[in-house]
This record gives structure tokens, sequence and C-alpha cells, in this order.
């Protein structure tokens, strides 16, 4: 059995200040959801304020990005181990860092392993644009993400991985990806790359989320897919009735 995961991602969004203000006010609603595992991603300068104020809760903590070397000249950046004290998450790979920050497959796959090494989980992000969705080439596309993501990886280490499946177009624009859609690619299109690799056993294992428009009206449709175990959630992890987009996801 896979246990669902919701993770709010907020991007470049919430000061410290705000990010607090807003897990008080919902963070007692959202312990309370029983059979579901559910974590904030945060911007970098907020996970040490982020993790303390959720750090009686249940409530999980992610970052967005970090780099793949330990520590070195790479101004501006992040290191595994300097965000592992304030998390157990790590999102990489997201789609808006490949498109404006020249994040690749191959460093997504550096990424991967870096982050395991520091025992954080990965929520690696994939996921096609429109143009290559309308040309049908999703298929091919996804899966050779998948594959570049965790080439080189033990079963034990994909075991622990999640991924989410962000059809770009999706992405912030209110078109969400239909749950029939949604559920196929991430069943033989992400689970089946993943097999290909590991194995069917790791690849009935591993949580896969759905991301792209998804909020409390919506979330069940996807819930209810046997092949999607949770959502990455952007925009609507902003507000008070993620709480709600939290309990619907129970299904
Ligand atoms: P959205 O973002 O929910 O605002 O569409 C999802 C994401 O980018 O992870």
């Amino acid at each position: 059995m896979r246990t669902p995961f919701v993770a709010g991602n907020w991007k470049m969004n919430m000061t410290a200040a705000e990010a607090v203000a807003f897990l008080r006010e919902i963070r007692r609603a959202l312990n309370q959801i029983e059979g579901i595992e559910i974590a904030f991603c945060p911007t970098a300068v907020a996970l040490p304020a982020v993790a303390d104020v959720l750090k009686a809760t249940k409530i999980g903590v992610g970052a967005q990005n970090m780099h793949y070397a330990d520590s070195g000249a790479y101004t501006g950046e992040l290191s595994a181990a300097m965000i592992k004290p304030f998390c157990q998450y790590v999102i990489l790979g997201h789609s808006e860092r490949r498109a404006y920050f020249g994040e690749t497959d191959e460093n997504v796959n550096k990424k991967v392993k870096a982050a395991l090494a520091h025992s954080l989980i990965p929520i690696v992000c994939v996921g096609e644009s429109l143009a290559q969705n309308e040309a049908g080439e999703t298929h091919a596309f996804v899966s050779g993400q998948v594959k570049a993501a965790f080439a080189g990886l033990t079963a034990a280490e994909m075991s622990q991985c999640v991924i989410a499946y962000e059809p770009i177009w999706a992405i912030g624009t209110g078109k969400s990806a239909s749950a029939a859609q949604a559920g196929s690619i991430v069943g033989m299109t992400v689970r089946g790359a993943v097999a290909e690799l590991f194995g069917e056993a790791t690849a009935q294992a591993i949580r896969i989320q759905y991301g792209g428009s998804v909020k409390p009206h919506n979330i069940a449709d996807y819930m209810r897919h046997p092949d999607i175990d949770g959502a990455l959630v952007g925009g609507a992890s902003l507000k008070p009735s993620f709480v709600e987009l939290v309990q619907n996801a129970v299904v």
C-alpha cells in the first residue's frame, strides 16, 4: 500500500513571517487529517521558520531545489547538507527550473544522487509541454525524463523517491489534465519507465503525484485513480482552503 502524499510547492511566495502566520492558522486542522502524508515546500530562507512552526506536527517540510555538490564555488546555491536540518524532502527538476534556470536531466540525476546520499527524499518533477502533448510526444519525452533522472540508482534507492508528473500546460493555468488522462501517463509512462529500469515491484512501491492546477474541487478525482498517489500543489497550497484540499484527497 502506498501512503498518499500531498505537497505544497510555494514557489517564490511567502516571506518567513507570512509562512509562520499562515501555518499557525492551518497546522492544527491539517495535523488531524489521517491516512495521508503532507508537506510544505517554502523558499529556502523560510525553511528554518517553517520547520520550527511545524515541529510538533506530523507535517513535513521540503526544499524547492538544491545543488548536487557538497560545497564549493557555486555562488547563490545551497547544498543538501545545508538544507537537511530543516527538511525531509527536496523538489528536483521542476519545469520552472528546467525552463528558466537551465536545469537539465543530467543535473537532476546528480541532484537525486546527492539528495539520497544525505537522506533527503527527492520529489522529481517530469512533464511535457503543450507542443509536445499536441505532437503526440508525451510518452517518449516523459519516459526519457524519468529514465534520465534515476539513471544509476539501485532499486532500494529508487524506492525512496517520489515522482511528480506535471504537464507543463496544466501548471498555474487552471487547465488541469483529466484524471483519466493524467492517470494513464502516470501509470503507463512514469510507472512504466520505473518498471523498465528497476522492475515491477519497485515501480509498484513508489509514489507518483499529479501536479498542475490541483484544487480542492478536483483533487478527489485524481486520488480515485489507482495509479495517482497524491499531488504537488502550487497556487492552491497558499490558501487556507488547502486544508479542504487535503481532506478531499483522502478518498
Ligand atoms: P499549480 O502548480 O498547482 O499552481 O498549477 C503546480 C506546480 O508547479 O507544482
